[in-house]
């Protein structure tokens, strides 16, 4: 089964509770998005390997540790997924950035794709599937479907706020899918938005409604 972690570092925890306020506005909401997926980034990167180089210093040779083994790519969930790659690509430089377009049926509540473009070497690379909300879970499991269509293999999924219901799903759909997580909230209302979450992620990240 995967491994679900529930970031409990004060800074996340703070962040999180001004974008859950119903005051604050497109511009505060979308930087504060962005900052959470910068400190999500570095919780969820604890666990990359290292291994040892040999460099020259000004003052002498020394052995330092640079990051090993795979490259890693970034790939958000459209629409509200893309106001966390900032943060990502902050920590990650040289993470390169697909993209996989899905909406939630407002009725049925399925996942609908309508875009997939993703860097050509992605089955060699670490991917970090990024979306603020895990609401039924049916977008993540879609996405991270269509990726593993396309040969991904080493796949975390990081999140903003979850509900228990999605997180089940996910890890049952997908038990290979490490899952980092803000805030795990209590559950989901009748019409599938997280309690007390923060509304449409989406809408409040581009300012549609
Ligand atoms: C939101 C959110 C997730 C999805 C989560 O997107 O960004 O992708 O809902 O819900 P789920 O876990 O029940 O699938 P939305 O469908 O509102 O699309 P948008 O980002 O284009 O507004
Ligand atoms: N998508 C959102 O943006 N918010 C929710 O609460 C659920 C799904």
């Amino acid at each position: 089964m995967s491994k679900v972690v529930v970031m409990d570092h004060p800074l996340i925890q703070h962040k999180i509770g001004v974008i859950r306020k119903k005051e604050t506005g497109t511009r505060e909401f979308r930087d504060m998005i962005s900052e959470i997926g910068v400190l999500i980034t570095y919780e969820a990167t604890k666990d990359l390997k290292l291994q040892d180089v040999e460099i020259e210093t000004p003052i002498c040779k020394t052995t330092v540790k640079e990051l090993a083994g795979k490259k890693l790519a970034v790939i958000p969930i459209l629409r509200a997924g893309l106001g966390m790659v900032e943060g990502v690509l902050a920590m990650i430089p040289s993470a390169k950035v697909g993209h996989i377009g899905l909406y939630r049926n407002e009725e049925t509540l399925e996942p609908i794709e309508y875009y997939c473009k993703i860097p050509k070497d992605c089955d060699e690379r670490d991917v970090f599937v990024v979306d603020p909300m895990l609401a039924t879970g049916g977008s993540a499991i879609a996405a991270i479907q269509m990726l593993k269509n396309r040969g991904v293999k080493n796949m975390r999924f990081l999140c903003i706020i979850a509900a228990p219901e999605g997180v089940k799903k996910l890890q049952e759909a997908h038990p290979d899918v490490d899952i980092y997580i803000g805030a795990l909230d209590d559950h989901l209302n009748e019409n599938g938005y997280i309690v007390p979450g923060l509304g449409d992620a989406g809408d409040r990240i581009f300012g549609t409604k």
